[in-house]
């Protein structure tokens, strides 16, 4: 028979053990604590009245296509670029819908079927499915931990072939929230690859000094594309607003621009009422931030109150907004199936994100404050057991 669809949805989105489990437990009205959240409009911070208002505006009824966006709106993310001390051009500023379809667009502007993108592990899953639907495959390099943070370079040399075309860092990574040091970076850019640098998160640095790293557009390498948007800088993902800035050598970097142009007409992606209210939204967005990182500070600080002395060991946060804990080893099943079964409690399983320990569970930090305590007290009262 003439097949119907495509192989790049061939394999259709399955429903997990742990997912599957917690579904029938809340169906027979078991109530759960939920340490997965990361819904930041579910959290409980917000207050949306006042920001909601200044979408109304004139300019956001009229239809202005532009393919990388509203130069006003580009100004506004260039001068958040700007306070940060990176100087950046608007016109390096490609606007879209999210970054997820920052990584379609870049894929498709670098890669063609089959090349390669190489991407750390363990990271978050969703590039799995963009790489996919973009016809590229992915490699892997490692993220490691021996009471530090680091990326295994030598395994970043080895996966580098012909074939490659870009190579993503994402910093803080998901859900590591391990910030990329200077050193590595410089080594990423010596391979003379495309650097593709996922900073969704860079504005949650949970340390007390702020990382090496503000952003991988201070690198000498040839071309760079440094990812942001509003969904986690300002916790707005219904807004769908994110950026691209194209750094690098000038030369290629018009190249990238005027290609990366044609890809962006042919979606014209950011809507306009939330590019005409930018730059108030920012004024905003500075509480909305503010507010997701003192959540973020307070349950990690009481991650580190009740691990302390514990079996359990919780990885240093540097930033984002998850947890990395490992829970000792003696159990021989799932450890977030028994947390779910016997605590309640549930968080994400390790090898979600390609942990290949399977010791590792994952927490979201925005969970909020007393579900928090509650859930990690019974987590490590079972790892203690
Ligand atoms: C590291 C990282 N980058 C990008 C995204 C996608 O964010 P969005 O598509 O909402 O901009 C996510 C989503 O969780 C993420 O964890």
């Amino acid at each position: 028979m003439r097949p119907v669809f495509s192989k790049r949805v061939r394999q259709l989105a399955t429903v997990n053990i742990i997912t599957e489990r917690c579904q029938s437990l809340r169906a027979a009205g078991v109530l759960l604590l939920d340490l997965t959240r990361t819904n930041p409009t579910e959290a409980g911070l917000f207050n949306d009245n006042a920001w909601l208002a200044s979408l109304a505006t004139e300019g956001g009824a009229r239809y202005q296509p532009a393919p990388f966006g509203l130069l006003s709106a580009r100004t506004a993310v260039a001068q958040m670029y700007a306070a940060k001390g990176l100087a950046v051009d608007p016109r390096q500023v490609a606007l879209c819908g999210s970054t997820s379809e920052a990584y379609t667009w870049i894929f498709k502007l670098l890669s063609d079927t089959g090349e390669q993108i190489l991407v750390p592990r363990p990271s978050y899953p969703l590039l799995e499915h963009l790489a996919t639907l973009a016809d590229v495959r992915l490699a892997h390099y490692m993220i490691d931990y021996d009471g530090a943070y680091f990326i295994d370079t030598d395994s970043v040399r080895r996966s580098v072939t012909p074939q490659t075309k870009a190579l993503v860092l994402i910093s803080p990574n998901n859900p590591t929230g391990s910030f990329t040091r200077l050193s590595e970076l410089a080594t990423m850019a010596s391979l003379g690859v495309p650097l593709i640098s996922d900073e969704v998160f860079s504005d949650y640095c949970l340390l007390p000094s702020p990382p090496e790293l503000a952003s991988a557009l201070v690198a000498e390498s040839s071309l760079v594309f440094a990812l942001g948007g509003l969904s986690k800088s300002f916790a707005w993902p219904q807004l769908k607003l994110a950026w691209i800035v194209v750094g690098g050598d000038k030369e290629l970097r018009e190249q990238a621009l005027a290609r990366l142009e044609l890809i962006a007409d042919s979606f014209l992606s950011p809507n306009t009422p939330v590019q005409v209210a930018l730059p108030r939204l920012i004024d905003f967005g500075a509480q909305r931030h503010a507010k997701v990182k003192q959540r973020l500070l307070q349950n990690a600080a009481t991650l580190t109150r009740l691990t302390k002395h514990s079996p359990v060991d919780s990885w240093e946060v540097q930033g984002g907004w998850s947890a990395v804990l490992r829970l000792p080893l003696t159990v021989t099943e799932d450890w977030a199936l028994i947390l779910l079964e016997q605590q309640r409690v549930l968080v994400q399983p390790g090898w979600f994100y390609d942990f290949t320990d399977d010791r590792i569970v994952v927490v979201s930090l925005l969970t909020k404050e007393d579900e928090f305590s509650e859930g990690i007290e019974r987590l490590v009262h079972r790892a203690s057991s």
